[in-house]
């Protein structure tokens, strides 16, 4: 057997990229105010912003597309959509939604009070500021070995289970459900196991508290159980994802990941406790409870995507990027959260910014680096994400300082990847010139989004 392993697919369609000088790229962000965010994608040559919405979809898929009906209630789009995730999740109420924030700000406006407290292994940007908008706090409690980028663990994305049972005790008054994050986005695009799973559910269940899934990459959190936890080897991966939602009781979902599609999203329940709220809400932000905010094309797509999304063979080349990848910084000397995680590889910024003091943001800084040196656009996860300033003029820091390189889906081939490890290690062999940035607008949330920046 070659021990190669392909892409699994040929490509139909293709859609140029162009290189631009380094020049222009200086000019280019300097006029975006050193903030990626800001660039034209017409100026970005290998674009690792996000991995959401940005994949390409199949031949299936846009045969679907074609399929898609546009009725604005009772749609077929809706019923062959609603029937994969009730197949999928088990769960017999599925809302659609245009995409994952805009789920989770219906069902948390449905089931939190303000004063309320939410726990997971960690929330993701948009998860938490919905949350924090409602004066709900969003509390993370990912295990210790998630904290430390360098350390090998097969699921650093698992909650830690005697913070949750210690929090429960004093305050279960305050939550109205648990959370996780699979697989976890923000703590490094790492796994949750099974038995985590299982376990972080019962407790829940123990003080009448429901878990709800943010089940963005449901699909590369199953084969990672399949390829780590003892038991699932042989197990296909649908059945082990609809053992992971057999313990939920609710889901949201941004289908622009797993579900291999440009738009879309969903929230899943198992019971009707909170649905007549959720609908009334839905129906006021996204839509009619057929359509969501999206077209019966979508449903479609989604519908597609999101069987697409579990095929094995698949799966296994997508973790293999990411590991390929971090195989290319081994051997550079770059560290990154270990072992690579499924959409992504999260470059340590410290390990290759050691003196850069953190007020100077050296994830960011790393991140306008490899723009500047090959036109490859990552995303900060560090301090100007989660660090905030507060009212005094203080600023508060993140505990990683982290660049985010998120794969699109089907997108990228294996030279893709071996330039951009090229570029690293020429961003790093002059790491000494790399500039730290200052903040000199900024909003109150979300702040990496839209904040501008000078070089310090
Ligand atoms: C874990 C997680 N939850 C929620 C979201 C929000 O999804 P969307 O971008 O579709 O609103 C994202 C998006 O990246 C995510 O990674």
């Amino acid at each position: 057997m070659p021990k190669t392993l392909i892409e699994p697919f040929r490509i139909k369609s293709v859609e140029p990229i162009r290189m631009t000088t380094r020049e222009d790229r200086a000019r280019l962000l300097e006029q975006a105010h050193l903030n990626v965010f800001k660039l034209r994608a017409e100026h970005v040559l290998i674009d690792w912003l996000t991995d959401s919405g940005t994949g390409a979809m199949s031949v299936d898929q846009w045969a679907a597309v074609m399929r898609g009906d546009e009725s604005y209630a009772g749609s077929p789009s809706f019923f062959r959509f609603e029937a994969v995730v009730r197949d999928i999740t088990g769960m017999p109420h599925v809302l659609p939604a245009h995409q994952g924030r805009a789920a989770e700000k219906v069902l948390f406006a449905a089931a939190c009070r303000k004063g309320g407290l939410v726990p997971s292994n960690c929330h993701f940007d948009t998860t938490r500021a919905n949350l924090e908008s409602l004066g709900v706090e969003a509390l993370d409690l990912v295990v210790p070995e998630g904290l430390q980028p360098a350390l090998v663990h097969p699921f650093k994305g698992n909650i830690d289970l005697e913070r949750v049972e210690r929090l429960l005790a004093v305050q279960a008054g305050r939550v109205p459900f648990g959370m996780l994050t699979v697989t976890n986005n923000t703590g490094g695009g790492q796994p949750v196991s099974m038995a985590n799973l299982r376990e972080y559910a019962a407790l829940l269940h123990r003080y009448g508290k429901p878990l709800i899934l943010d089940a963005c990459r449901f699909a590369e959190n199953a084969m990672f159980i399949k390829l780590r936890e003892p038991g699932y080897g042989q197990t296909d991966i649908k059945h082990i994802a609809q053992e992971m939602f057999s313990h939920a009781d609710g889901a949201t979902m941004s289908a622009k990941k797993d579900g291999l599609v440009n738009i879309g999203g969903f929230i899943a329940l198992r019971d009707d406790a909170w649905l007549e709220r959720l609908q009334q809400l839905l129906v006021l932000w996204e839509g009619f409870p057929t359509y969501g905010g999206l077209a019966g094309r979508d449903l479609d797509a989604m519908a597609v995507g999101l069987v697409e999304g579990m095929q094995e063979d698949y799966l296994r080349y997508r973790l293999r990027t990411a590991e390929y990848l971090g195989e290319k910084l081994d051997a550079l000397g770059i560290g990154y959260v270990k072992p690579t995680g499924g959409h992504a590889v999260y470059i340590d910024a410290r390990t290759v910014l050691p003196k850069m003091p953190v007020r100077h943001y050296p994830a960011w800084a790393l991140c306008n680096a490899l723009y500047l040196g090959g036109g490859i656009r990552g995303v900060e996860v560090g301090s100007v994400m989660f660090g905030r300033q507060l009212d005094d003029g203080t600023e508060t820091f993140h505990s990683m300082e982290l660049l985010r390189l998120a794969f699109p889906r089907r997108a990228y081939t294996q030279s893709h990847f071996d330039y951009a490890a090229e570029v690293i290690g020429e961003v790093k062999d002059e790491a000494d010139a790399i500039r730290g940035v200052r903040i000199v607008r900024q909003s109150k949330t979300l702040r990496h989004y839209t904040c501008e920046c000078e070089w310090v």
